[in-house]
């Protein structure tokens, strides 16, 4: 079996990009084979997972018709550059404009367990080219006074993708993600979100901190820098392969779990 996971919001800064960074890196030390897609033209994914700037062929290459999938692949990522943003907008014209990343990820999902797309900052042709791509989409909610707007936005553009393109999308979850739930506009955030959907909402917040900026610019995993905040990716992940109905690897990554609670480490 293999799913694709598009990771989105409404907008920037809300932790897509290290959702994406830190859910491969737990399912890839459980033993899972992903492929992480870049889809944002900013190509933050890529600089976290260290790809060489200057690589090529990129996503934008293969959405441009320029470059066959496979060759766009680069120790388990498809990465991303500028060249993006032209390939969108040439693809602004085309007919299928909305199906052309699902054509390529098509010949690659069999190799792959997962495929985790993280989208663009925005909800337009890109995001929708990585929702008609995917099996499932799991939202990341700021936990900010707008983030129920944010998603009732999202779930807008993902019913459009579902209604006309992939019905056979799921909305897997929304995280309510750098949250400080000792605020009150982080609590309220989160009730609202519960209030309006349920177990669709995570329990399992991702906290605020410094050191996930930390870790992106020291190049090393959130997990090694700081396995105490990493729990709540643990978390998030291990409810993430039981809604997907992957008992074995869900049992892997319980067993990182373990592996860093302060007692194992004797931190
Ligand atoms: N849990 C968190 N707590 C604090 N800062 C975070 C957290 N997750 C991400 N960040 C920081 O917030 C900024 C935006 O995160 P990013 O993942 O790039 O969001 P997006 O992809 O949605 O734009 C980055 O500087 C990142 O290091
Ligand atoms: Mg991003």
């Amino acid at each position: 079996m293999s799913a694709t996971i598009a990771v989105l919001s409404q907008k920037g800064g809300t932790g897509k990009t290290t959702a994406v960074r830190t859910l491969t890196d737990i399912f890839r030390r459980s033993d899972l084979n992903v492929l992480a897609v870049d889809l944002d033209p900013q190509g933050n994914l890529s600089d976290y997972l260290d790809v060489d700037p200057e690589v090529t062929p990129t996503v934008g290459d293969v959405l441009a018709g320029r470059a066959e999938p496979v060759e766009a692949v680069h120790e388990g990522i498809i990465p991303a550059n500028l060249t993006l943003a032209e390939a969108e907008l040439m693809l602004g014209g085309k007919m299928g404009r909305e199906l052309m990343l699902r054509k390529a990820l098509q010949d690659l999902k069999g190799g792959y367990d997962l495929i985790l797309i993280d989208c663009p900052p925005s909800l337009g042709l890109l995001t929708v080219n990585a929702l008609v791509a995917s099996d499932y989409a799991l939202l990341s909610a700021e936990a900010q006074y707008f983030a129920l707007q944010g998603v009732q936005q999202a779930l807008e553009v993902i019913e459009l993708a579902r209604e006309n393109l992939n019905p056979g999308l799921e909305w897997l979850a929304v995280v309510l993600n750098i949250a400080d739930m000792r605020t009150r506009h982080s609590r309220e955030a989160f009730a609202s979100l519960r209030e309006h959907y349920g177990e669709k909402l995570l329990d399992r917040t991702i906290r605020a901190s410094i050191a996930y900026a930390e870790s992106a610019e020291r190049a090393v995993s959130i997990l090694d820098y700081r396995p105490d905040l990493a729990a709540d990716y643990i978390d998030v992940a291990e409810e993430l392969l039981r809604r997907l109905g992957l008992d074995e690897p869900r049992r892997r990554v319980a067993s990182l779990a373990a592996d860093s609670s302060p007692a194992r480490a004797g931190a």
